[in-house]
């Protein structure tokens, strides 16, 4: 008789209430630590900020940076207790960096480049306890630090300025990837920002379509710093640089980060990786900005063959930006200077590369609700964070909400194993059908589908009630719990998890929005002499189980 099928629920733990407030919130089964907040030495026994501000740039590069953003658990020997984290810093205001409206010196703008950018710091569980490990492995990676080009546009006039400056740093990296020959991806999102002008600037068509702008975000490295200075002739291509998904090698400490032109200039949130037919490593990309595309791009040959050849897999391939049809199926429209309608337009393929924006809006690609992580499932489904757009007017049936306030997850399976032209598509879930439920959530981001095919997603925006939050969802029936909630004015991103998925780590952004009067986490109370600092959850099972079970 046996014939019943019972459907076990990929998520059984309690429910997490999300009451707001100062301090973090975990369900019931589940417990957190803290660890890496700004300010932490990379090595242990260095100067910490213990809640203040650094106070130089010497300082600052050798502390853990500040916009706790994507990350990755690289593990030592397979060891689940022990390896290192690559870990993005997105950004910080220069009032919550310097404690000032605007940097008055050089100084202060070295102090501001040095919380951002990445770090690498090699971790161990002692005694249940993280601990960080002194290193040869831990760095900051900076605005500053050196980098090398590769792919078709390594070596083009656009990348070359009059000053002759070596290729330096990166800047605003959000999310993040990693790749099956064990490095990290790290990716270059609102760079645009950074940038800003002395002289009267009017932007070129191509530069407004990347937002540089005379006032840039307020930061005013531009003032000080001439390289971030658009109207500075020798600096002319410097923002050409920006806008690239860059590869660190944790174990290679010396290694210079590699910006992989092949993959496309576009404001990258983050990439998932995955290896499609023929051993071709594939990556998914979503470019976040209101109405821009989600991006595919293909390796030229079978990864490994193309490593035992000396080449990056990422140093070759094919680019595709996405075309959502109504009826439920997609094309992958190729970024490729052989067609007719970019060759009327773009000179050679680094000129479309660096300007794939324009490329892929003279192919018809479909303008999405603002394009967050993507990650592909075990059974090969593509998922992607649509955040949220509250300037639709016009819904379509991947973009079904005009206005779209909360934002939803679109999910696709490709017609070839990641490596056909076309594809099939459903929205996973959208935001608003939550609300009113235990689990209300709006504007998802941070995302990751783990081997059991659980659906994490991490929110940051305005949320129904209480905090920013990480929730876990199942793939079939689409039922959603929420986990954690974070504290007050936070984004709660970054997935990273150890190979046996019993510790996961997981960021508080922007806590309390940089003001100590609404929390100073992660020192306890609020309303202290510190200032909040961004920070690291290490979340465990209290019985030991996998993380979202
Ligand atoms: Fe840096 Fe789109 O989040
Ligand atoms: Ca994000
Ligand atoms: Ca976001
Ligand atoms: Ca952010």
């Amino acid at each position: 008789n046996g014939n019943a099928v019972f459907h076990n629920s990929l998520i059984g733990f309690a429910p997490c209430p999300n009451p707001g407030g100062p301090n973090p919130t975990i369900s019931d089964d589940y417990q957190y630590d803290v660890i890496i907040p700004w300010g932490t030495p990379l090595q242990p026994g260095g100067v910490d900020t213990n809640g203040g501000r650094p106070a130089s740039e010497a300082e600052a590069l050798q502390q853990i940076g500040l916009g706790h953003d994507g990350m990755h658990f690289f593990p030592i020997n397979g060891r689940s207790d022990h390896g290192i984290l690559c870990i993005n810093h997105e950004y910080g205001t220069t009032p919550h960096v310097l404690g000032k409206a605007f940097p008055e010196s050089l100084e202060d703008v070295r102090i501001s480049q040095a919380i951002h950018g990445n770090a690498v710091v090699e971790l161990k569980r002692t005694n249940g306890a993280w601990e960080r490990v002194a290193s040869s492995y831990n760095r900051r990676i900076t605005p500053n630090t050196p980098v090398t080009f590769d792919g078709p546009v390594a070596g083009h006039p656009l990348l070359d300025n009059p000053a002759g400056n070596a290729p330096a740093g990166t800047v605003n990296n959000c999310a993040n990837g990693s790749t099956p020959w064990g490095t990290y991806l790290t990716c270059e999102e609102n760079f645009n920002g950074y940038f800003g002008a002395n002289e009267t600037f009017t932007a070129t068509e191509r530069q407004a379509r990347y937002g540089l702008s005379s006032g840039g975000f307020g930061y005013g490295w531009h003032v000080f710093d001439e390289r971030f200075d658009l109207t500075n002739p020798d600096y002319a291509n410097e923002s050409n640089r920006f806008g690239w998904i860059v590869e660190i090698d944790p174990m290679s400490p010396t290694s210079a980060p590699v910006k992989h032109t092949a993959l496309g200039r576009v404001k990258h949130e983050g990439i998932a990786l995955t290896v499609g037919r023929g051993g071709r490593v594939v990556g998914y990309m979503g470019d976040d900005e209101r109405f821009d595309y989600i991006y595919k791009f293909v390796s030229a040959k079978n990864w490994k063959s193309m490593r035992a050849q000396g080449k990056s897999p990422l140093s070759e391939g094919q680019l595709f930006v996405a075309r959502f049809d109504d009826d439920g199926t997609g094309q992958w429209l190729e970024l490729t200077i052989d067609n007719p309608v970019l060759a009327a337009e773009f000179a050679d393929q680094a000129e479309v590369l660096v300007y794939a924006r324009r490329a892929a809006d003279l192919l018809g690609a479909t303008p999405m609700d603002r394009p967050e992580w993507t990650s592909v499932a075990p059974n090969g489904d593509v998922y992607c964070t649509l955040t949220n757009n509250t300037r639709r007017t016009e819904a379509n049936a991947a973009n079904p909400l005009a206005p779209n306030p909360d934002g939803h997850i679109i999910r696709w399976r490709d017609s070839d194993k990641h490596v056909g032209t076309s594809f099939e598509w459903d929205i996973f879930l959208i935001a608003q059908d939550s609300h009113g439920t235990e689990a209300a959530y709006g504007s998802p981001d941070g995302l990751w589908v783990d081997p059991d095919g659980r659906v994490f997603v991490q929110t940051d925006g305005d949320q129904p009630y209480g905090n920013n939050q990480m929730l876990v969802a199942d793939p079939k029936t689409k039922e959603i719990r929420r986990i954690f909630a974070g504290v007050d004015g936070d984004e709660i991103t970054g997935i990273a998890v150890t190979p046996d998925r019993r510790t996961m780590f997981v960021n508080t952004q922007h806590p309390g929005n940089g003001d100590p009067s609404s929390t100073n986490f992660p020192v306890p109370g609020a309303g202290g002499p510190e200032i909040p600092r961004d920070a690291t959850f290490v979340i465990t099972r209290k019985d030991g189980g996998v993380i979202g079970s």
